[in-house]
Parts: C-alpha cells; sequence; structure tokens
C-alpha cells in the first residue's frame, strides 16, 4: 500500500523562534485534524531540526525531514550536513535533488543517486525530486527529460531499496509562481514516472511508491490534484509556512 504524504518544504525561511512555534502549531492540529493515514512531513532548515523532532517526537501522523544531505558520510566537507547528523538530530526523511539545489548548486544525477544510496543505507527516506523547466516543456520534452532524471539516479537501486525511496514530481515552472500543473498534466506525468519505474523494477515495486506533486499546491486545488489515482501526495513550499493551509492540503484527500 502506497502512503499518503504530504510534506512541508520550509526551505531558507523562518528563524529559530518563528519555526518552533509553526511546528507546534501543525503538530497541535495534525493531532485533532488529520487522518492517521496521512504521514505530515516537516522539512525545516538544518538548525531547526533537532528542536522540531522533539516537537513532533509524539505525534502519531506528524514527523521531520531535512532538505539536503551530502554524499559523503563524513570528513572534510566545510557546511555540509551527513545522514548520521540528520539521523541523531531525530529526523528520518531527507529531500534529496530539489530543483533550487540542482540549479543553484550544480547538483548532478550521479551525485543525488550516490545520496540516495547513503541516506538508504543509514535508515533515511529520501524524497529523490524530479521536474522540467517550462522551456523543456514547451518543446515537449518534459516526460524524457524527468525518465532521464529517475534513470540517472535511481536505476542502480536494488528493487527492495527502490521501494524505500519517495518520489516528488516539481515542474519548475509551478514551483513558487502561484501557477499549478492542471490535474490532467500531474496525472500524465506522475502515471508516466509510475511506468518507467515498472519498465525497470516491475509493476509491483512501482505500485508501492508514493509519488507527490510539488509547485503551488494550496488548500485551492490539493483536493484535485489529490483526487488523481498516481498523485499520492504533496510537496508543499509556500502553504507549508502557515500552519492552516498546510493542514488544511492534508485534509484533501
Ligand atoms: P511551492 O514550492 O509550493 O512554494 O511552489 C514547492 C517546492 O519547491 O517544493
Amino acid at each position: 500500500m502506497r502512503k499518503k504524504i504530504i510534506a512541508g518544504n520550509w526551505k531558507m525561511n523562518k528563524s529559530l523562534e518563528d519555526g518552533l512555534a509553526l511546528a507546534s502549531e501543525v503538530t497541535n492540529m495534525a493531532s485533532d485534524e488529520v487522518s492517521s493515514e496521512v504521514t505530515m512531513i516537516m522539512c525545516t532548515p538544518d538548525i531547526h531540526l533537532s528542536a522540531v523532532s522533539g516537537i513532533a517526537k509524539d505525534a502519531t501522523n506528524v514527523t521531520v525531514g531535512a532538505q539536503n544531505m551530502s554524499e559523503h558520510e563524513s570528513g572534510a566537507y566545510t557546511g555540509d550536513l551527513s545522514a548520521e547528523m540528520i539521523i541523531s538530530a531525530g529526523a528520518s526523511f531527507v529531500i534529496i535533488g530539489h530543483s533550487e539545489r540542482r540549479e543553484y548548486h550544480f547538483e548532478t544525477n550521479q551525485q543525488l543517486a550516490d545520496r540516495v544510496k547513503l541516506a538508504i543505507a543509514k535508515g533515511l527516506t529520501p524524497i529523490f525530486c524530479c521536474g522540467e523547466s517550462l522551456e523543456t516543456r514547451e518543446a515537449n520534452e518534459h516526460v524524457g527529460f524527468v525518465n532521464n532524471q529517475l534513470k540517472e539516479s535511481l536505476f542502480d537501486l536494488s528493487a527492495e531499496d527502490m521501494k524505500k525511496v519517495v518520489i516528488a514530481y516539481e515542474p519548475i515552472w509551478a514551483i513558487g509562481t502561484g501557477v499549478t500543473a492542471s490535474s490532467d498534466q500531474a496525472q500524465e506525468m506522475h502515471l508516466s514516472i509510475r511506468n518507467s519505474l515498472a519498465g525497470q523494477f516491475g509493476q509491483e515495486v512501482a505500485d508501492e511508491i508514493s509519488i507527490l506533486y510539488g509547485g503551488s499546491m494550496k488548500p485551492a486545488n490539493a483536493q484535485e490534484l489529490l483526487a488523481q489515482p498516481d498523485v499520492d501526495g504533496g510537496l508543499i513550499g509556500g502553504a507549508s509556512l502557515k500552519a492552516r493551509d498546510f493542514i488544511d492540503i492534508a485534509k484533501s484527500y
């Protein structure tokens, strides 16, 4: 059974104090309002991880994730964060390959493949991001582009390990722009991703993988997107910074 996942990506927002207030609000509201079938994840800035994990530790349906991770286990990598550090801060998920990291930090498919493998080996669940630019979509190359991202970063995994990955399809043109992919566009890509996973790992594995949609998801459009058969959840940026909106998205299944 694939999991219903609503993950918030806080990006570089919120002071520690404001982040803890948001985490408390989300955790309290989730226990009162959100079905226990939905896993909510707060992917916070690194320095918030430990304290936010403390707030969420008794929650049944809220957990914590990091926004990035090094492909190295430890050592002289100034400013980087290791899998063990993330785990020791109480987090269990990690976003890997967000388009902002790919664009501003030049992360490559090979580097992301190494990170996904290391995260799994250490016991973290990777949320692997893929998605095309507007230019690529307008050239009608989005399906091939995303398939190549999957192939170069995930297809070396064993089928057992592949089952441990969560995928987020995030068309770059929809991130932070207020423009959302239509539910048809999202379903088309999610199905294509699932078919591509089925081709490599078998249908049974593909059917177990949660594929999240990301890109201007908000309470007003969440229900229609989440109603699509291959959209299993969301990765939410802007709307995860307001507890009410984030909770309302998680109630939209
Ligand atoms: P957005 O961001 O919801 O603000 O568009 C999504 C993301 O980048 O994960």
